[in-house]
């Protein structure tokens, strides 16, 4: 499946200081710039220069649509995020607190575990949005995508190498690796990238927030030792709270059949590999 932009943050950005620099004709506007700063973006003060809260928005805004949040999850946040049950208070109460908790010094990513349906991606995305919204930058990708579009480069007519991708993956603040591990026997192929993935947000010390339905020992089973090794490194545990399945569930406002009872499906023990 295609990534909803192929432009990154850099070439934004990069376009913007080309247009500055139009040769010919008059000056062109900057897409920022304001009544409160030299209208460049820049509040220049005898102490120097910061940037005008105009520039941050600005960059923030390209940052959300460069974040490859797919457009089924474009309404979803912390505050669409419904408590029908004290789990699901609780997974939110969590998730609020590692943004508000999350800094340059304290970046630490999250391996979440849970059954299908609990709200494992929606938290996710929201809290790369949050994150975002902080000042960081982000990136989504389900993992069966990602390795979609990695072997599309195989092509001899694409136009994008998996270098590339693997470069925009790794130059990102917060990285969210979604549904890894879904298959029972992972080939080498997945596994490698998926390694170089880990190891790659391991040396450059960026997080990475990874979700899925396989609990630890399957994932241990699944995985290289070396891949769990720095997993568990770069990521706290979480697994979630919730247990039933918000798809099927009977939840106000929910669109998921009605007849499963009350509670949705609920299955027992921890989640496994599916
Ligand atoms: N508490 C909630 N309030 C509102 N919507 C929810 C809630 N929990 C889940 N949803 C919605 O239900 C759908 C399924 O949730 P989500 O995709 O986050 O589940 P998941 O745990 O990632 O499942 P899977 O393991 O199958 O990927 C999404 O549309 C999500 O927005
Ligand atoms: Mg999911
Ligand atoms: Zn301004």
């Amino acid at each position: 499946m295609p990534t909803h932009t192929k432009q990154t943050v850099e070439t934004v950005v990069k376009k913007i200081d080309e247009r500055r620099k139009h040769p010919k004709g008059k000056p062109r506007k900057f897409p920022y710039g304001c009544d409160q700063c030299d209208g460049y973006g820049n509040i220049v003060t005898e102490q120097g220069a910061r940037a005008c809260e105009c520039k941050k928005r600005y960059f923030i805004q390209v940052h959300l649509e460069q974040a490859n949040i797919p457009p089924i999850f474009e309404d979803k946040s912390f505050d669409t995020f419904e408590n029908p049950t004290p789990e699901h208070e609780k997974d939110l109460k969590w998730a609020r607190e590692y943004v508000k908790n999350y800094s340059s010094t304290n970046k630490r990513g999250v391996l979440f575990i849970g059954h299908p349906g609990v709200g494992k991606t929606h938290l996710a995305i929201s809290i790369l949005r949050e994150l975002i919204l902080k000042g960081y930058t982000g990136l989504f990708f389900n993992m069966n995508d990602l390795l979609q579009e990695i072997r599309a480069t195989f092509d001899e007519n694409s136009s994008a190498t998996e270098f590339d991708i693997l470069e925009r993956l790794l130059g990102v603040d917060v990285l969210v690796l979604d549904d890894v591990g879904a298959q029972e026997r992972i080939s080498g192929f997945v596994l490698d990238r998926f390694y170089t993935l880990v190891n790659g947000r391991y040396q450059a010390n960026k997080t990475l927030i990874v979700t899925t339905n396989s609990d630890p020992k399957t994932l241990e089973q699944r995985l290289q030792a070396h891949t769990i090794s720095r997993l568990y490194e770069i990521c706290e545990l979480r697994m979630a709270s919730v247990e039933t399945d918000y798809r099927t569930s009977n939840y106000a406002g929910s669109p998921g059949p009605k007849k499963r009872g009350a509670r949705g499906v609920r299955r027992a023990g921890h989640p496994e590999g599916l």
